[in-house]
């Protein structure tokens, strides 16, 4: 069966999929009732599928016809901490929780692709392995599923994320950097605290707190080639108890971005040493913790070429949409710690029905008919990866 006529057969069920997971969102490691649905819909189309990956993951695998490569479908399946304000006849019926940033779509897309590839399994040289990663807003998902041997023989992985930025359709497929990392930093300041009238008898740490940020911000205007892309934010700080008393312990707690290994490698060093000299310099002292929760999403170049290439079959001649870079993160960079993969950003906006609504807005909205074509997308790439 040929593409478009797959696309058509599945486009109802994408839709009712879409609808139903975006009803019923549960947030990172609490995915039971969706990782259920998951494998009934899974079990339905008598697709082999394990356990795999915290409590929630799921991970099918379709054998093709013929031997040949692996090849890893990812797509995530949590939703976040919002209330949502949509007003659509199936939004969220879990006060508190929306998939605002399109986690419904991404698996109702990867059922209609498991439900495609099916039925073409036969002429497939391969193996297709779909992964319906949990947890990837806490980073904890693609490391759960590494840990219960999803990647085990997969030669190259892809992941598609829906973006409501990007035009309906279209598709932004970077070479190299793609996403950010997003590593978080808390410095733990100590002083000695005592009478707001006698600072001489006290470490204050307010002002000591002030200096270390401000002197964080020379990490990447003075250390950081200028050429690479960095950001450090401090987010939190936490001090005092009272206007008169000079406080004692201060906490600060941020994020660093960047889209390197080597500049990322140079952060917890950097924050920790002028963290703690800066202490030093006003009697007092810090315990710094560094947690690197996401590398960078960084594209094989090659396999790039060929997502390209087979975007423009389904999607046109100008499918692709150069995108800028953006510093958000994504777990899906574990992967390519590991193996050769691209994630690629695919349009859902579109004004006529109100999908101009950032990701993780009360408010965000997406294209839908337009996500047949992401699932297309995903059924060429891997006609043409294990096939071509
Ligand atoms: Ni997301």
């Amino acid at each position: 069966m040929d593409i478009q006529a797959l696309g058509a057969k599945y486009h109802d069920y994408l839709i009712e999929m879409r609808r139903w997971f975006h009803a019923n969102p549960e947030v990172s490691c609490e995915e039971f009732n969706t990782s259920a649905r998951i494998k009934e819909e899974l079990d339905k189309m008598g697709i082999a599928w394990r356990p795999c990956g915290l409590k929630t993951g799921v991970m099918a695998t379709i054998e093709g016809g013929k031997p040949g490569k692996r090849i890893m479908l990812r797509e995530d399946i949590d939703a976040l901490t919002v209330n949502e304000e949509t007003g659509l006849e199936y939004a969220s019926k879990n006060p508190g929780v929306m998939h605002a940033c399109g986690h419904d779509c991404h698996i109702a897309i990867l059922l209609a692709v498991a439900g495609m590839l099916n039925e073409i399994k036969d002429e497939l040289c391969g193996t297709v392995v779909l992964a319906f990663q949990p947890a990837e807003e806490n980073a904890k998902g693609a490391l759960g599923m590494m840990q219960e041997g999803l990647l085990d023989g997969v030669d190259v992985c892809f992941g598609m994320h829906v973006w409501s930025d990007i035009p309906s359709g279209k598709i932004s497929v970077r070479d190299g950097a793609a996403m950010a990392s997003a590593d978080q930093f808390i410095i733990d300041i100590e002083g000695v605290s005592g009478h707001g009238a006698t600072p001489h008898l006290c470490a204050d740490v307010v002002p000591m707190t002030s200096a270390i940020i401000q002197s964080l911000q020379t990490v990447v205007s003075r250390e950081i080639d200028p050429t690479e892309t960095a950001v450090l934010t401090v987010g939190t700080i936490q001090a005092g108890t009272r206007w008169n008393v000079i406080a004692g312990k201060a906490q600060i707690t941020g994020t660093t971005r960047c889209f390197s290994n080597a500049v990322r490698d140079q952060f917890p060093e950097a924050i920790e040493r002028i963290a703690s000299q800066t202490a030093a310099a006003y009697r007092g002292s810090v315990k710094c913790q560094y947690n690197g929760m996401v590398p960078p999403t960084i594209n094989d170049a090659k396999f790039a070429a060929l997502v390209r290439s087979s975007a423009k079959k389904v999607l046109g001649e100008d499918a692709l949409y150069d995108y800028p870079l953006t510093m958000g993160g994504e777990d899906f960079g574990y992967y390519q710690q590991k193996i050769p993969g691209v994630m690629v950003l695919f349009g859902v906006g579109n004004p006529a029905c109100d999908a101009v609504h950032p990701q993780h807005s009360c408010y965000f909205k997406v294209d839908e008919d337009a996500l047949i074509k992401g699932a297309m997308t995903h059924v060429q790439i891997v006609r043409d990866f294990l096939n071509g």
